[in-house]
């Protein structure tokens, strides 16, 4: 199904910079090293490497399917399944949309905390989420987004994720060299990859691999499928899948050894959570030598990690609104860049003096909670079933080995149709009940 005039991708390799752009983010250095260090260190990293390699590569492989057959975003792709599943579609642009809110407030955050150390003036996290500061860098980071999504996929998204994700590989690597020669590193790598057996057993710990490898890998939300619709040429998808999880997963496998020696280096709490970036690591640097040098590195290392992966969210209502509504991309853009702006306010002021709280527990955390634990595996597995049930079996195991040198089995299909939306609803009921 090919429909001209839809923009394409400048290039395969770019293509690819942008979907490990999309998957590379803050979820690999703030959230892999933490919840690995909670589930079971090296036991954890097996157990995610199952995850990923399985129901991750399956999943990944349908959204990009989809895109790719269907050439137009995620609620006109779902809808042309069946009519009405229009709203399966909406859905999945409405959690994005969420995600996006409060993911651009932390990016607002390690902006701010990027300025500070690279000017020297840095202050408390809390003193610092007491100013305005965090309002405005807020609405920078909606206004960067904004302004790399109106120029386009080939020019602005392609372009800035290439150069971004060369830039982070660049940065990460002599951070993790000084990390590991730190002292008291080595007992930090043997934190994170000391296996602990019994976590095998464990279906919290599962559930908690299941997670992660969602919102690491980009799925479930159709950012994927959106990145896949502008695949013009004939490209397989099973093999671009294999190459954005492999550097994913490299990607987060690096960011555990780089936080725990940091964090061992200077006996900190590593089980500190979602503050560990904004509060521990801050302690560490200004206690060790370079830390001046390092805490701006850092902090660009997420920004730029965070800047792909936000600009991928933010494409997702953009394309629906300029296929579903017909709006041109600068209004779609725009209207997308000012609604999440608002939406993401109280995010951004949830630990100011503002501080906006539900039930005693900050906002962002809330809207975090919500939107990961549930909205996202909610409409994943809606998503799963509609794709894998409602689009004729044939096509699908056609669609999926298209232009590919290594073919699945239509038989690994049918254990996929049935096998990810099981995992999926299985992992929802294990939260519930946890
Ligand atoms: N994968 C990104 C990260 O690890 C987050 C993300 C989720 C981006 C879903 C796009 C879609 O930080």
């Amino acid at each position: 199904m090919q429909v001209t005039g839809r923009e394409k991708w400048g290039s395969y390799g770019g293509f690819l910079f942008a979907a490990i752009g999309s998957a590379v983010g803050v979820g690999n250095i703030w959230r892999f090293p933490y919840v690995a260090g909670e589930n079971g260190g090296g036991a954890f990293l097996g157990i995610y490497l199952v995850v990923v390699f399985t129901f991750g590569l399956s999943f990944m492989v349908l959204e990009f399917t989809l895109g790719r057959y269907y050439q137009t975003s995620v609620i006109v792709a779902l809808q042309k399944i069946r009519k009405r599943f229009a709203w399966a579609g909406a859905a999945m642009v409405a959690v994005t949309f969420g995600v996006l809110s409060y993911y651009m407030a932390i990016l607002g955050w390690i902006l701010s905390y990027f300025a500070m150390y690279a000017t020297g003036m840095a202050v408390s996290f809390e003193e610092y989420s007491q100013s305005w500061y965090p309002l405005l860098s807020f609405a920078v980071i909606a206004a960067v987004n904004y302004l790399i999504v109106r120029t386009g996929v080939r020019s602005g998204i392609e372009k800035v994720s290439k150069y971004g994700i060369l830039l982070f590989v660049g940065i990460m690597v002599p951070l993790t060299a000084i990390g590991l020669t730190l002292p008291g590193a080595g007992e930090g790598v043997t934190f994170y990859l000391t296996p602990d057996a019994t976590v095998f057993s464990d279906p919290q710990v599962w559930a908690a691999a299941f997670g992660q490898a969602f919102f690491s890998l980009s799925i479930g939300m159709g950012v994927l499928l959106t990145y896949g619709s502008y695949l013009g040429q004939k490209r397989p998808v099973v093999s671009s899948s294999l190459v954005i999880i492999g550097a994913d997963l490299a990607v987060s496998f690096v960011a555990g050894l780089m936080i725990f020696s940091f964090v061992f280096s200077n006996d900190a709490n590593p089980a500190e959570g979602t503050t560990l970036v904004f509060k521990v690591l801050p302690q560490v640097f200004s206690t060790i030598e370079l830390g001046a040098v390092i805490a701006p590195l850092f902090f660009v290392l997420l920004l730029l990690a965070g800047i792909t992966s936000s600009i991928s969210m933010f494409q997702l209502p953009v394309s629906a609104l300029e296929d579903s509504l017909g709006f041109s991309r600068r209004k779609a853009a725009s209207i997308i860049g000012i609604a999440a702006f608002v939406a993401g306010l109280p995010s951004a002021l949830s630990y100011s003096t503002v501080d906006l709280r539900v039930n005693g527990a900050a906002v962002l955390d809330v809207v975090n909670d919500a939107l990961g634990d549930y909205g996202l595996p909610i409409v994943g597995a809606v998503f799963a079933i509609v794709a894998t049930w409602f689009l004729d079996k044939k096509i699908l195991t056609e669609q999926v080995n298209l232009y590919s040198r290594v073919k699945v089995p239509a038989g690994l299909i049918s254990v996929a149709r049935v096998a990810v939306p099981l995992l999926i609803v299985v992992t929802l009921l294990t939260q519930l009940v946890g």
